[in-house]
């Protein structure tokens, strides 16, 4: 029995200690955010934060995450409000940019996409083309929409410069 922080939940987990987060996450706690695509570390459909850094669960045994924060899609809008200071909302703005330039196709990538495109904003505000590029080099997308992904990661770049937060959830509607 392993006990593993997950999106701000200390979660007991009965999977051997040898067994990839990714195994966990879908089959133990069947989360449907974090996917397997490769299971090689070559995609970057599984890809989780573990301390704010990207990470591909399924080649990262659980009993290598022990005291580490790790955050799924499913906990990403929280973890960038908590890293930014902004207001919750339903949405973080690269969601939301992902969204207005209608990037996503099947869907298939977009938990990579989210997860290591929220890293790059967090860690590089304003990143410049070539910068998205490297950064999102490991992240494959099967339906070939890079242009369109690049164009959101700019556009959530603005809106987190701007402070805009759409779809912001009043405070008297959040729930806890
Ligand atoms: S499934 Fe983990 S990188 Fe492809
Ligand atoms: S939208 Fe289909 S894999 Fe990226």
């Amino acid at each position: 029995m392993a006990e593993l922080s997950i999106n701000g939940a200390t979660i007991e987990i009965e999977a051997s200690p040898d067994t990839p987060l990714l195994y966990v996450l879908t089959d133990e706690l069947l989360l449907q955010g974090p996917r397997f695509g490769c299971g090689l570390a070559q995609c970057g459909s599984c890809s989780v934060l573990v301390d704010g850094v990207e990470t591909r669960a399924c080649i990262t045994p659980i009993e290598t995450l022990t005291g580490k924060n790790i955050t799924t899609l499913e906990g990403i809008t929280q973890y960038y409000a908590a890293q930014t200071g902004l207001p919750r909302a339903s949405i973080n703005p690269l969601q939301d940019a992902l969204i207005e330039e209608q990037a996503i196709q099947c869907g298939y990538c977009y938990n990579g996409m989210i997860i290591k495109g929220t890293e790059l904003l967090l860690d590089n505000p304003e990143p410049s083309d070539t910068e998205i590029r490297r950064a999102m080099n490991g992240h494959l997308c099967r339906c070939g929409t890079y242009p369109k992904i690049l164009s959101a990661i700019k556009k959530a770049s603005q809106k987190m410069l701007a402070g805009v937060e759409q779809n912001t959830i009043p405070a008297d509607e959040e729930s806890v």
